[in-house]
């Protein structure tokens, strides 16, 4: 494992965030898990491992805009001994992430408040077992394709950060952005696609829960939902 993080060639900054700007105000309960709960649990600042964050040298899962935290909660839940990075923009998503710590017992998850591409320069390369990347912004218009993370910047940064063996799951609702990541990812020799058969990416595997994002891409927008699974090489 080298010790000298990559940096972002290519960061999808927060600037350029998609749809929304702001989020709904925070309640007072809220805005005190916010004020109270989140520096405990925050990803500090400088370089970054699984001693720093956790004290010992644990493997490490880092989700690349975790929504509302279900996901995250539920991974942190399925492996207890493992370490857990959250990166996500939105308060009102860290509020939920913060509820799933605090309510679920969570001591193996550290949130960071902001872009994931900047938490992930931070950590050593070849110091993670698993990225998740699940439903990111589409960008769905051609002009905007540069700011999607599926691009060779944030993917190069993904892949050095992974260890040999380690695993990115990518998940999606929109056909364009769809179409958009398997050509970047076929374009790579740095990852091997997991599936063997349309099944392996059309079923939900059992350790991948649906977020409520998803059930509404599902149930409100009658979408199909696509579940990639990489192995870096
Ligand atoms: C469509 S939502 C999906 C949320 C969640 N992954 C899910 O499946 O329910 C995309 C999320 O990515 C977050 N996001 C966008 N750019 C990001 C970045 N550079 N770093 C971290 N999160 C980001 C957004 O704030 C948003 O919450």
């Amino acid at each position: 494992m080298s010790s000298s993080p990559t940096p972002p060639s290519d960061p999808t900054t927060l600037n350029r965030l998609y749809g929304r700007a702001k989020g709904h105000k925070l309640r007072a309960g809220q805005q005190a898990l916010v004020d109270d709960f989140l520096p405990q649990v925050a990803v500090p600042e400088g370089p970054l491992d699984a001693r720093t964050l956790f004290g010992d040298d644990r493997p490490l899962e880092f989700e690349i805009g975790f929504g509302a935290g279900e996901h995250l909660a539920y991974q942190a839940g399925l492996h207890p001994d493992h370490g857990f990075i959250g990166c996500e923009p939105f308060v009102n998503g860290v509020v939920g992430a913060l509820m799933h710590i605090r309510d679920e017992g969570l001591s193996n998850v550290r949130i960071h408040m902001g872009d994931a591409l900047d938490a992930l320069s931070r950590l050593p390369d070849g110091s993670l077992d698993r990225v998740y990347l699940l439903h990111p912004d589409p960008w769905p218009k051609a002009r905007h394709a540069k700011r999607r993370m599926m691009n060779p910047g944030p993917l190069d940064m993904i892949a050095a950060k992974l260890k040999p063996g380690g695993e990115f799951r990518f998940g999606t609702d929109h056909p364009i952005y769809c179409r958009w990541a398997m050509m970047q990812m076929d374009k790579r020799r740095d990852f091997i696609w997991q599936a063997k058969n349309a099944q392996d990416f059309l079923v939900r595997p059992d350790d991948w829960p649906q977020t409520r994002y998803e059930r509404k891409a599902r149930t409100v927008f009658g979408h199909d939902v696509w579940y990639f699974r990489y192995i870096r090489v």
